[in-house]
């Protein structure tokens, strides 16, 4: 008998339905599956309103998560394989998510196969590396990553998914644009890594630490959101400090920075796009390399084909 434990946090349903699908064929007699939804202690609403949304911004950035309550499985129980779905938060992992990783219930990783499952609009690539830095620190082996973004062009989404987050509303928008979210049918395709790990159940608590998930099409890394999400860590992090040199969230004394925050990012995110494709233009040749070694690193460890 192989024992998965499977973490994770959502508001929409969106990480739930993608962890529902990812274990469906591991739903075997040769395996027990454990559930463990997070539950912070801070409440984070959904829909969100817009205040506390860009609230949220200086702990997600700065690492500073909530307690969250103990979780139903004893932190020193040992597991085969820990299934951590999560969604990201300004670039980074959740806050719930955060909150685990930095709770004693984090010790359930130490030593054992961790394959993480990201749902996000389309900026994953800080958090992933974040996640893995994370898991690393607690001793957990990574072994696979598997990449889940949300449907239709990032113009679209750019309208879609604030909509979805403030509003609650998931459905097409004027008409042309797509439904907010993740797709059915990609949630749906998930299952595929489920049966590889169904099919491989020996593999789960061997001593390799070896991806099993390779070859299924487990992240794709769109080269386009590299530079703008590297300058958008950057400009993240002194806003981030300044704002919780303010105060705490939820406290009044920093409501003028998250507000003067809040409005900066509406036009800084076409200027940081402008400016990242003049980057990428002008500097081709000395910068490409790189890139190109950070995007080996971003399809780690599951790798794109
Ligand atoms: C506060 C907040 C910040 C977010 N920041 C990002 C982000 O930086 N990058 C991204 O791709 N998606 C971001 N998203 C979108 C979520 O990752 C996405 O909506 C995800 O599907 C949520 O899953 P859930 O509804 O199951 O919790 C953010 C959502 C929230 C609520």
């Amino acid at each position: 008998m192989k024992r998965v434990l499977v973490v994770y946090y959502s508001q929409s349903g969106d990480v739930t339905r993608a962890a529902e699908s990812f274990t469906q064929h591991l739903n075997i007699p040769e395996i027990e599956l454990t559930w463990e939804c997070i539950k912070p202690r801070d409440n984070y609403p959904s829909p969100w309103n817009l205040y506390k949304f860009f609230d949220v911004f200086p702990e997600c950035v700065n690492e500073e998560p909530p307690e969250i309550s103990p979780p139903k499985f004893n932190q020193d129980e040992k597991f085969d394989l820990v299934i951590l779905a999560y969604q990201v938060w300004f670039l980074a992992p959740s806050l719930p998510i955060q909150g685990f990783l930095k709770s004693e219930s984090v010790k359930v990783l130490k030593d054992t196969k961790v394959i993480t499952l990201v749902v996000c609009r389309n900026m994953w690539h800080s958090a992933s590396e974040m996640m893995k830095r994370m898991i690393a620190e607690v001793g957990g082996i990574h072994i696979d990553n598997v990449v889940l973004t949300h449907q239709g062009l990032p113009l679209a989404t750019f309208i879609t998914t604030p909509r979805l987050l403030l509003t609650g509303k998931k459905n097409k928008f004027l008409g042309v644009l797509p439904a907010a979210g993740v797709r059915d049918e990609d949630i749906y395709a998930l299952s595929r890594f489920g049966k590889r790990l169904a099919n491989n159940i020996e593999a789960l608590s061997d001593y390799s630490h070896q991806p099993m998930l390779k070859g299924l099409g487990a992240v794709e890394v769109n080269q386009r959101y590299v530079i703008p999400e590297l300058i958008g860590r950057v400009l993240y992090r002194p806003w981030a400090k300044i704002a919780r040199f303010f105060g705490k969230q939820g406290s009044w004394s920093r409501i003028p920075i998250i507000c003067i925050f809040a409005v900066q990012l509406l036009f800084a995110i076409p200027i940081v796009l402008l400016f990242s494709t003049l980057i990428q233009f002008l500097f081709a040749s000395l910068i490409n390399r790189k890139i190109a070694s950070y995007v080996d690193n971003l399809k780690l460890p599951s790798g794109v084909i």
